[in-house]
């Protein structure tokens, strides 16, 4: 088992089953069943308060945003709100959640490269502290749609590409996401915002992608807005994509090294005065999560492959499919067995591309075994579906070996709710 996979105090008990949060996984199936996502509410906590006392090492003129399409869930936003992080939403139904929450509206920075009306008005009208603008077509519309005047950021691209994803990759010129600066659009998009009385300009944002491991791109990015600055720029939000270990071999950098080469990037090219804003998702909640699923069938195919599937897949987690992601597992009821069947993890959907993980290396797997995915808290309930009618699993959050449901299993009752 790689510990940073894991979230924190993750142990094999002494019949042999993994816990999580203090919680035995077994007892967790039999009471909630499978497939279910499951979070450790300490790993989660500790990470928030890693990125708070980075910063506080250094300064008071900060703020950490919960970027909540990682896991839009209410107790997370409630958690995070506790933990004194402001948040980051991308569209009115995250902006929704927060509320519900009990975020405080100044604390919301909401984002979208395509707000639309209603969005905006939904947003003015609960006094959403900033705006990150990402179009002039956006800038036309607050003009046209907000009653007050609001303070915004102005999203640029900095042509900055990190080694990541291409799909994930979000700072170059060529992307549907903000102004550009190689190209003058992020120039003008600033004069343009100057000039508009309903329109407050206070700062720049840049958010180069995500699942990042090198931290030197952020400093790049930083230099490169630097030439943009003015009077008016008091905040510089530099977006998330702080990477994360989703195998053994995955070797991240610390939340306080990459917090203080980006404090350190703002103080350089910025000066001591501006606010520093950044807007973690996967690296506070990704490691915190591990799903779990009841293995169903194991079809070997002499001398080509072993699929296993369990009663999940790409309904619960998109990733494999989007992006190639690629992810480790065990056998959580038998956690300290040995490793040594090699198998292909295939989810229950109609299409065989509907593969979990390829080749991976299980203690001698058998019908009704709970296979446990690590690193699944990000990007997981966030972006499930129901193909193929599958309702969708609950979140449990768990702390000092209590468990407690926080988003319900769908049932498929709630699949007929939406018929007229
Ligand atoms: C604008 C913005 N901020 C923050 C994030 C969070 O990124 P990550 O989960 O990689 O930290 C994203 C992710 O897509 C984003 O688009």
């Amino acid at each position: 088992m790689a510990a940073m996979v894991y979230p924190v105090g993750t142990v094999t008990n002494a019949l042999g089953h993994l816990e999580i949060g203090g919680c035995d996984v077994v007892d967790l199936r039999e009471e909630f069943g499978t497939p279910a996502y499951i979070f450790s509410v300490e790993e989660m906590r500790r990470r928030a308060m890693a990125y708070q006392s980075a910063f506080a090492a250094h300064t008071d003129n900060f703020e950490v945003l919960f970027a909540s399409k990682a896991l839009p869930v209410t107790a997370a936003y409630r958690l995070f709100a506790e933990t004194g992080l402001s948040v980051d939403v991308a569209s009115g139904g995250e902006l929704t959640i927060a509320l519900a929450a009990g975020y405080a509206p100044e604390r919301i920075y909401m984002h979208g490269n395509n707000k639309t009306d209603a969005e905006l008005e939904l947003a003015s009208n609960a006094g959403v502290g900033h705006l990150i603008v990402d179009s002039f077509d956006e800038i036309d519309r607050c003009e046209r749609v907000l009653k007050e005047e609001q303070d915004v950021l102005i999203r640029v691209t900095p042509g900055i590409k990190p080694s990541t994803h291409t799909y994930i990759q979000t700072g170059q010129l060529d992307s549907k996401f903000g102004f550009g600066l190689e190209d003058g659009t992020a120039a003008k998009a600033i004069e343009r915002v100057l000039a508009s009385d309903r329109l407050n300009l206070v700062g720049l944002h840049f958010h180069i992608g995500s699942q990042i491991f090198e931290i030197e791109p952020f400093r790049l990015a930083v230099e490169a807005l630097a030439g943009l600055r003015g009077d008016w720029c008091r905040i510089v939000d530099l977006g998330g994509g702080l990477g994360i270990s989703y195998a053994e071999a995955d070797e991240p950098p610390e939340i306080a090294s990459y917090v203080d080469l980006k404090i350190a990037s703002v103080r350089e090219f910025f000066g001591d005065d501006v606010r520093i804003l950044i807007e973690p998702g996967r690296s506070l909640v990704g490691t915190a999560g591990v799903t779990i699923y009841t293995v169903g069938t194991i079809k070997e195919i002499p001398g080509i492959r072993t699929y296993l599937s369990v009663d999940g897949g790409m309904s619960d987690n998109l990733r494999p499919m989007l992006y190639d992601a690629e992810y480790e597992a065990i056998i959580a009821n038998r956690a300290g067995d040995p490793a040594e069947r090699v198998v292909t993890v295939a989810g229950s959907h109609c299409e065989s591309g509907d593969i979990l993980i390829r080749d991976v290396t299980l203690a001698n797997p058998q019908v009704g075994d709970i296979l446990l995915t690590p690193a699944t808290g990000a990007y997981g309930h966030s972006m499930a579906n129901n193909y193929n009618g599958m309702p969708r699993p609950p979140v449990v959050f768990c702390e000092n070996g209590e468990a407690r449901v926080v988003v319900r299993r769908e049932t498929y009752e709630d699949l007929l709710v939406r018929d007229v």
